[in-house]
């Protein structure tokens, strides 16, 4: 069966197509109006324009969630300082550099540190980790994903090799920020740090969480804009996941669907954008992560932290892969692309996006 949306909103999808930018106003009307022939229409649209920049490669980042301490408070995750139920772990520099061992063998050629703000790494750890990884493993690229730290921290860890980094912004409209973090984290802060990073030279990764408490189409429509104008390599959503310890508990978890548009509606808005398909989405529908690609998504973000750890690292509920090894993901993934006629590559897979320094 052909599905068809209304033809107003086509011709909004085919426009962004063309490289027209869409309204705040038109954004919140496409955003409002999904429908199944919408969401058929901006995903193939989308799938086209990832067929022509990236084939139909897939790239793959081991993800190392090496700390889940964290100084700040964001009312949306399990590791929030406040939460007292969270089991805490460190992994020390020697377990950092096993993990991207084990996953060098794998095939991995991205190494993506993700953390809390934990501020007992010193900038001279994080420093001499990122450059034993770059010694040990010449060919493969570092992402940071340890969240807000000043335009000095920022440097440092690109000096000593980091080739990217990821802070999703979460919300660009500072009153929903405001509803999701406490009063000492600002939009105004968050924002800054994504210029900084750019500014220095990195390859850097936006995003926000769909259908997180109090979003509105407007909100999502503002997201839009803000990628727009700040243009990153990388652009990470998932839908919004309650967890239990948290004060958004009780709060409904964003759905498949409106995901799956919105990655559409980025991939034909920046066609060369490093789009991940994400382990939430994997999470809220067991073939989350297949319809993410067949959405326009073209990364998987396998764990890679060690298993004794895995189920510490809760920022939702009902996390998948928490139990299984870093072998048994890549090759789980490799299985689940190929049955939608997608390849696993090795490879740094970097961003065809101008606008950062090549290492
Ligand atoms: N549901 C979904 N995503 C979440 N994140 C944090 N908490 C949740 C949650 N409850 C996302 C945030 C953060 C990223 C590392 O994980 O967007 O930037
Ligand atoms: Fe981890 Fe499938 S990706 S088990």
């Amino acid at each position: 069966m052909i599905l068809m949306g209304s033809p107003k909103y086509i011709e909004y999808i085919e426009r962004l197509a063309r490289g027209e930018m869409l309204t705040h106003n038109e954004f919140a009307e496409l955003i409002e109006n999904r429908d199944d022939g919408l969401m058929e229409y901006a995903a193939r649209k989308a799938v086209e324009i990832r067929i022509r920049e990236y084939g139909r490669d897939i790239y793959v980042r081991g993800l190392i969630e090496f700390t889940n301490h964290c100084r700040n408070d964001c009312y949306y995750c399990g590791i929030r300082r406040s939460n007292s139920s969270a089991s805490r772990y460190r992994l020390t520099p020697d377990e950092i550099i096993e993990c991207c061992r084990a996953g060098h063998e794998l095939g991995f050629r991205t190494f993506v540190l993700q953390g809390g703000e934990d501020m007992s790494y010193s900038d001279d750890t994080i420093c001499s980790i990122i450059s034993s990884i770059k010694t040990l493993f010449p060919d493969c690229a570092v992402t940071l994903s340890i969240g807000e730290h000043s335009y000095e921290s920022y440097k440092a860890y690109f000096d000593a090799g980091a080739d990217r980094y990821l802070l999703r912004h979460e919300t660009a409209n500072a009153e929903h920020y405001s509803k999701l973090h406490p009063a000492e984290l600002s939009l105004e802060n968050r924002k800054e740090c994504l210029w900084n990073l750019k500014k220095i030279g990195y390859q850097v990764g936006a995003g926000f969480m769909v259908g997180s408490p109090y979003q509105t189409s407007r909100d999502l429509a503002e997201d839009m804009l803000f990628l727009y104008e700040l243009k990153p390599q990388m652009v990470g959503i998932g839908p919004f996941i309650p967890q239990h310890d948290t004060p958004f508990a009780d709060h409904k978890a964003g759905t498949w669907q409106e995901t799956c548009f919105l990655l559409s509606l980025i991939r034909i808005m920046l066609p060369r954008v490093l789009l991940p398909s994400t382990t939430a989405l994997g999470t809220i529908h067991p073939t989350g992560r297949e319809k993410g690609i067949l959405a326009g998504a073209n990364v998987v973000m396998p764990n890679l932290s060690p298993v004794n750890v895995r189920d510490k690292y809760l920022l939702y509920d009902n996390k998948i892969c928490t139990g299984d090894e870093a072998a048994e993901c890549r090759n789980c993934l490799q299985a689940r692309m190929n049955s939608i006629g997608y390849d696993i590559v090795i490879s740094r897979g970097d961003s065809r996006q101008e606008g950062y320094i090549k290492k």
